[in-house]
């Protein structure tokens, strides 16, 4: 039995349809069994990293877990207590979604918060098989386009000309689906890319081409985007790394592209272009529903 945290989310839930595909028993851990949708013949079991003692029924009889913490958690607390109830379950292998720039630390400080080093740190050390993934940025992000480019408005540029190694989040799903399930991936650490590196200013390019409309971005300068995230009731340390992060892109250092996902899958990543394409509908003159699919 394979157990998928995240199970509900843009990478967990291809994830589900891909080992189902391969015929693997499956187990989705979400927090409302009553209003998740997981794809047929999934199990389906309670899980709450915000509530350890639910873990260990959720990792009864599993043999491989994904481990996917939520970017809400300041620590490596939700993993340290999964990896703990996993090895108590007799759980052999973990593989955990990470994030690229993870331990990278730049003038102004860390790039991710210490939630995704910390967590590797315990699976590193928790006396269970493992695997680390590290994607790069999500193409999926730029989901969060869609309200003003179906109102003709500009979308905002946080990132400068920084490039990034844009991943379709199923090219993720698809590298931990043979980690999960193949051997030789233990102890290994993927950084995840697509197959090229894009500025916004060329994503949003794309975008246009795939809708067939002008796309328009305005760039966002720190200064204003530290404003706003504090003032929208973050944090101060969450604030801090946001910054980081983007200060990060913005320089071009996290201008990388690896071949991970072709070492792993033998296939090339899918292209920004090709995620664009199958969200066209995305972009469209209709808001879709929170609940519908959106990888
Ligand atoms: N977006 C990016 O560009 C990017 C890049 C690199 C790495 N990452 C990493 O990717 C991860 C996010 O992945 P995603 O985008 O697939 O997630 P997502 O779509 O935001 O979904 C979050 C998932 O976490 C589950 N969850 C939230 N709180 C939980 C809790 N307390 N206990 C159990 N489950 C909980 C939710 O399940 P339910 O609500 O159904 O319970 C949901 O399935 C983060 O770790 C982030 O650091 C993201």
């Amino acid at each position: 039995m394979i157990l998928v945290t995240g199970a509900t989310g843009t990478v967990g839930r291809p994830l589900l349809e891909l080992l189902s595909a391969r015929g693997e028993p499956v187990r989705a851990m979400v927090r409302n069994p009553a209003v998740a949708v997981v794809p047929p013949p999934v199990e389906v079991v309670r899980g709450d990293f915000d509530a350890s003692a639910s873990l260990p029924g959720a990792l009864a009889g599993v043999s491989a877990a994904f481990l996917l913490t939520a970017p809400s958690t300041p620590n490596g607390d939700h993993d340290a207590a999964f990896v703990a109830a996993a090895r108590q379950a007799g759980v052999e292998r973990i593989v955990k979604l990470s994030a690229i720039g993870t331990g990278a630390v730049t003038p102004e400080g860390e790039v991710i918060g210490s939630q995704h080093a910390d967590g590797e740190r315990v699976l590193r050390e928790g006396g269970v098989e493992w695997t680390i993934l590290r994607p790069s940025v999500f193409a999926s992000n730029t989901l969060s386009w869609a309200d003003a480019i179906r109102h003709g408005r500009p979308v905002a540029n946080l990132t400068g000309a920084g490039r990034q190694g844009v991943i379709h989040p199923r090219d993720i799903a698809s590298v931990a689906a043979t980690a999960l399930t193949a051997d030789g991936h233990t102890g290994r650490v993927y950084t995840l890319t697509g197959p090229e590196s894009l500025s916004v200013p060329e994503q949003v390019t794309i975008l246009g081409e795939v809708l067939g409309r002008p796309v328009t971005y305005t760039d966002i300068d720190p200064r204003t985007i530290r404003a706003q995230l504090a003032g929208s009731g973050m944090t101060d340390a969450a604030v801090r790394i946001m910054v980081n992060g983007l200060s990060y892109a913005r320089s071009g250092r996290n201008d990388t592209v690896t071949s991970d996902v072709y070492a792993v899958t033998g296939r090339s990543p899918m292209t920004y272009r090709s995620w664009a394409e199958e969200h066209r509908t995305w972009f469209g003159t209709q808001a879709r529903g929170s609940d519908a699919v959106r990888w």
